[in-house]
């Protein structure tokens, strides 16, 4: 009986006891944490696609994720502090749901992080030329800087960023609380110079008509924009090195969505208000999706003079509206900052894919450790390659829209994961308890659905083939050697974000950065 088979949660957490971190992080370091993550691409870029699929409504759109983010984020801070160990949702999966809803999770997961990390691979490089043009005059062929979706034939700076960032992971690169800090800074900065800028010359007219494609399209923005706020679950991971995190942990990770949604709404404001947010339509004034060789053809007819049409929504702004040397500093933030969410996102999977082969599901070869290096080498070149390939063929917003499609049926899966564990186990000791779970845990399983079913129907089917090529493989592959099945109770030495090591490991614990390699 494949439903039967339930990881025993106190063999769980005799790993994370194992590993028993400093708690060292207070309610600021958490937001940082939060907000380090979450800015990046969705914002510095998907503004452009939102636009496209929302009109000036996108404002609404923010809302509406950010609503979602915050009250999945509250349910899997449950989790994460009663469960702090790697793997996340699919660690808490498996030992509320079973293997198989364990297996699909992490199977979603790859969704959630691999194409995540292309998708902002492919928006960082948007930036990146963009700032080479306007600092050297150099124009690189639109056919080496775009994908075949959007009018190009190979992304070569996504693939280069990729490929950097991959090579710092097999390094072992760890982002410090003082990296992480530094760049939370510069994002702030760069936010808060275009917010200055743009809402005091705000035209009002510009903001109608508000939803020019309706409540769907609004709706379908909010799906893709939800993006932007993904990450956060980086501050829900670090529930074990957090001091209190009964007080801290909602203060972090509600704290740095609501910092993060407002900043979202004043730049989705100054971009509608001065330059306008209304989509471009097609000759036959059809409907056109972002990401298509038809918006492509459409934005040359009007020399890409749309923020919808642009790669560089913020600094293309800026310079429309007179401040072309502003607009040059949000890119070079842009450019400085993006790849440390690419890091994030890449971490994060390798650590998901590590335990998933600790636990016999994929092969043991993946959670093979480098001899110097001391990482998981192998399923970082792997997972790096993946990335690679998709920032070089596909459109930012169709990776962010597949992404989200992993993210939000995660998220779906630790909050019924949440309120199931509350009546199985309800004398488990919580570290923080999700407030008016009964309330909070069915809003964000039924705002997941909603965003997940406003996602474009390509996306939907996308994620539905990958659902069933998981299945293939669990029961082809994954089913037999499970550990849990051939049952193999593991308590490992130490969690999946301080591999196997040689040697005893090192008295210093991971750095709110989080990022221990
Ligand atoms: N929220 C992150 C971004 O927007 C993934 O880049």
């Amino acid at each position: 009986m494949i439903f039967g088979r339930i990881k025993p949660l106190d063999a769980i957490l005799a790993t994370a006891e194992k590993k028993s971190l400093h708690r060292s992080l207070g309610a600021f370091q958490l937001t940082m944490l939060g907000i380090g993550a979450v800015i990046g691409t969705g914002i510095f870029v998907l503004t452009a696609e939102a636009a496209q699929k929302a009109g000036p409504g996108m404002m609404l759109s923010f809302v509406i994720a950010g609503f979602v983010c915050a009250v999945a984020a509250l349910c899997y801070a449950e989790m994460a502090a009663m469960v702090p160990v790697s793997g996340s949702a699919y660690t808490y999966s498996y030992a509320v749901m079973g293997e198989l809803v364990a297996w699909m999770v992490g199977w979603a997961l790859i969704l959630e992080y691999a194409i995540a990390a292309g998708a902002v691979s492919v928006g960082w490089s948007g930036y990146f030329i963009g700032w080479l043009n306007t600092s050297f005059n150099i124009s690189i062929p639109l056919a080496l800087v775009r994908g075949p979706f959007d009018g190009g034939m190979i992304n070569l700076p996504a693939m280069l960023i990729a490929a950097v960032v991959t090579a710092l992971l097999v390094k072992g690169t760890k982002e410090s609380a003082t990296v992480n800090a530094v760049l939370v800074a510069i994002k702030i900065l760069a936010l808060s110079m275009f917010v200055i800028l743009t809402i005091p010359v705000i035209r009002t007219g510009q903001f109608t008509p508000f939803a020019p494609l309706g409540f769907a399209g609004i709706s379908g923005a909010a799906a893709s924009i939800f993006f932007a706020y993904v990450g956060f679950d980086a501050v829900s991971t670090a529930a074990e090195e957090t001091k209190n995190p009964q007080r801290n942990m909602p203060i972090g990770l509600i704290g740095s969505l609501a910092i993060c949604t407002i900043f979202y709404m004043l730049v989705a404001a100054g971009v509608i208000g001065t330059v306008g947010a209304q989509p471009v339509f097609g000759p036959g004034h059809e409907v056109l999706s972002p990401g298509t060789p038809a918006l492509s053809q459409a934005c040359a007819a009007i020399q890409e003079n749309a923020v919808v049409c642009s790669k560089e929504a913020l600094a293309w702004t800026l310079k429309q509206v007179g401040w072309p040397f502003v607009g040059w500093l949000v890119g070079a933030a842009a450019i400085i900052a993006l790849p440390s969410v690419i890091l994030m996102m890449m971490f994060g999977q390798t650590r998901v894919f590590f335990v998933m082969s600790r636990d016999g599901l994929l092969p043991e070869l993946f959670s093979k450790i480098h001899p110097t290096f001391r990482t998981p080498y192998v399923i970082t070149l792997l997972t790096g390659l993946f990335v690679t390939l998709f920032a070089a063929f596909f459109p930012v917003g169709l990776l962010a829209d597949v992404s989200n499609s992993g993210t939000l049926f995660a998220f779906a899966a630790v909050s019924i994961a949440v309120m199931v564990l509350r009546r199985t186990d309800p004398g488990r000791a919580r570290p923080f308890r999700t407030p008016a779970i009964m309330l909070i845990a069915p809003i964000s399983i039924i705002g997941c659905v909603y965003l997940f079913f406003s996602l474009s129907g390509p996306t939907i089917m996308l994620f539905f083939g990958w659902a069933v090529v998981g299945l293939i493989v669990y029961f082809t592959y994954s089913y037999r050697r499970s550990h849990v099945g051939r049952g193999i109770v593991e308590v490992h030495e130490a969690d999946a974000d301080v591999p196997p090591q040689p040697v005893p490991p090192l008295p210093d614990a991971p750095t709110p950065g989080g990022q221990q390699a």
